[in-house]
């Protein structure tokens, strides 16, 4: 139907007749002359009509806002005082003189030359595809497949798809499932990640493994969780953590050269409890150079109670963050702090603004500086680096209350004072994570998966004190976002029953759930590790987005809702009657 793409005509057309077929971008009637901005994927091109072609220029006439339309006519060049080199076909324009409007189009719900509430936009998400920005967003998550896909074709990866309609193994999150009317009563679930047949692919020997694939969890939603996304999911066979971290490095390394041409040079490791201890969080953005800094050995003998009994306690913290040029911060902006931490459990922010550093105990200022004395100060100064113009926040609790206390305030305070470097890239490995964590009750579970390696350790060890276990597993994290997460695992059978059983799984409960991994970790399992990317965050770093929802064609709300096709909705009685599910009457709509 087409000769040319609207937004790739230049000087070569110039004389030319082209057909071209799009969207009325912009409607202009100047008198005797009509213009419109003509679109389709490529870009903009002006097509103008001239009332000597009356039946064309009538039709022009009727033209409107997104109309879908076919126009022939000539490519000329635009007289000089026209030119617009904000447009990549700003020199050229095209003289109409034959126009068929292949479908009108009602005013549009949304407007896509101002900011539309998202809402709408999901409702109207065909319309909002229409936008240029979303277009090159997904334009650019399909250049980044491609570019995944030779790179893994290179390191001699394959490319094997594995089911949607599985069974529920435990990865964290609640499944989705999925009746079966041809076994009434049983469910299939929808894969949280395709993490055990990654690992029966080794055991079947494809030593090298990928997949860019859909999982599907149902848990909170948040600005980059969607209860469907993709993952470029990856297993290898005789393998260490370094070597899969390093190629997993190199690919996200050209990833970010060849999409932004950014090069992010060596990526830091460090451990899961350094993570914590200075940053508050297993994903620090490192962009910020804010640090928890630990005080309790200088407060140990304060006369304020509530630090020391935190700096006596095996299970208190005494921190600090130093926040350059914070004593200006107005006695409301520190309000607004001292409630913030109260969101995780902190009883008592306490700060000091140090307005003369060389001066000592005379020019600081806080409702605390009377507990301190010129020793306990000069300490906490010089150990947290403070300078004159800085503020020093506290915090006094239970190690996790003040870890993550901090480590939200860490991230607000360097967005609200702009300390976050928000133009570079800071990229990481997290390592040594504990296998386990401990609930309320006491049970353990497992903190990356159930199939993930301890790190130097023997049954009998892991056995008698499981929460010393560090788990043989990485997490990358780019600009405070954990981009993927792998581990070596576990190709031990005795080893895997230890860790189901430490997790609370008896011999019944295993076969029944694992079964089909431990018969097959019979057959000389090969050693073998891997990892998974979150697709969608990563191309929400790529194109300089931080909603999952911009880079996702067709996303879900964070209630887990599409706006659009009003999923999920109810179901056919008679459907239902073959799946022998009935609803409970408070669910009827
Ligand atoms: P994990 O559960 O950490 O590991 O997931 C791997 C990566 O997937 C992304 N991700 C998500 N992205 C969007 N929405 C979600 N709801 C969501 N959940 C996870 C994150 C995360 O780092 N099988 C293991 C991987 C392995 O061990 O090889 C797994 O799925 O970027």
């Amino acid at each position: 139907m087409r000769t040319e793409y609207c937004g790739q005509l230049n000087q070569s057309h110039l004389g030319k007749q082209v057909t071209l077929c799009g969207w009325v971008n912009r409607y202009r009637d100047l008198g005797g002359l009509i213009f419109i901005e003509m679109r389709d994927c490529t870009g903009f091109v002006q097509v103008l009509f001239y009332p000597h072609q009356k039946s064309v220029f009538d039709k022009a006439y009727t033209l409107r806002n997104e109309f879908c339309i076919q126009v022939v006519g000539i490519v000329r060049l635009r007289p000089n005082s026209q030119i617009n080199k904000e447009m990549t076909t700003g020199l050229v324009e095209v003289f109409g003189h034959a126009l068929v409007i292949i479908n009108r189009s009602d005013p549009l719900p949304i407007d896509s030359n101002q900011v539309n509430n998202e809402e709408a936009r999901l409702k109207y998400r065909y319309l909002d595809l229409r936008n240029t920005e979303m277009k090159r967003r997904l334009q650019t998550r399909a250049t980044i497949t491609k570019l995944i896909r030779h790179f893994m074709d290179r390191h001699c990866f394959l490319e094997i798809e594995t089911p949607m309609l599985t069974k529920a193994t435990s990865e964290g999150a609640r499944d989705y499932l999925v009746p079966s009317r041809m076994h009434t009563g049983k469910f299939y679930a929808l894969p949280q990640s395709p993490q055990l047949f990654k690992q029966l692919l080794m055991i079947s020997g494809f030593d090298r493994y990928y997949q860019i694939t859909k999982c599907f969890r149902d848990e909170d939603l948040r600005a980059d969780r969607q209860p469907e996304f993709t993952q470029i999911d990856v297993e290898m066979s005789f393998i260490f953590a370094v070597q899969v971290r390093k190629l997993m490095e190199e690919l996200t390394r050209m990833l970010w050269l060849e999409v932004i041409g950014i090069d992010l040079g060596k990526f830091p490791v460090i451990s899961f409890a350094e993570a914590k201890r200075r940053y508050g969080s297993d994903k620090p953005d490192l962009r910020n150079p804010l640090e928890l800094i630990d005080i309790a050995d200088i407060v140990k003998n304060f006369n304020f109670h509530a630090f020391s009994v935190a700096a006596n306690d095996i299970n208190g913290r005494v921190a600090v963050i130093c926040v350059p040029g914070g004593a200006h911060l107005t006695r409301k902006s520190i309000n607004e702090y001292r409630f913030f931490v109260n969101i995780y459990g902190a009883k008592e922010l306490s700060w000091i603004k140090v307005h003369q550093r060389s001066s000592g105990l005379s020019d600081v200022q806080g409702p605390i500086v009377k507990f301190f004395n010129t020793e306990e100060l000069e300490s906490t100064l010089t150990r947290t680096n403070a300078k004159s113009g800085d503020i020093l926040f506290f915090l006094a609790d239970n190690i996790k209350i003040v870890t993550n206390a901090l480590g939200a305030l860490r991230l607000k305070l360097g967005s609200d004072l702009a300390l976050t470097k928000l133009d570079s890239w800071a990229p990481l490995w997290v390592v040594d994570f504990p296998m386990f964590i401990e609930n309320s009750d006491g049970a353990l579970t497992a903190m990356h998966h159930p199939f993930t390696a301890p790190r130097d350790i023997t049954i009998e060890e892991l056995v008698s004190m499981p929460t010393n276990a560090i788990a043989n597993a990485y997490d990358m994290v780019i600009n405070g976002y954990e981009i993927g997460s792998g581990s070596v695992r576990i190709h031990d059978y005795d080893m895997q029953k230890t860790i189901f059983k430490i997790l609370g799984m008896n011999a019944r409960e295993q076969d029944e759930i694992f079964g089909f991994l431990l018969e097959a970790m019979k057959y000389g399992t090969p050693p073998h590790a891997g990892m998974a990317f979150g697709l969608d965050r990563l191309v929400m770093l790529l194109t300089g987005t931080n909603n999952i929802r911009d880079v996702i064609a067709f996303p879900k709300t964070t209630a887990a809702v599409c706006l659009m096709t009003d999923a999920p909705n109810s179901s056919n009685p008679k459907v239902l009657q073959e799946l022998a599910i009935s609803i409970s009457q408070k669910y009827h709509a």
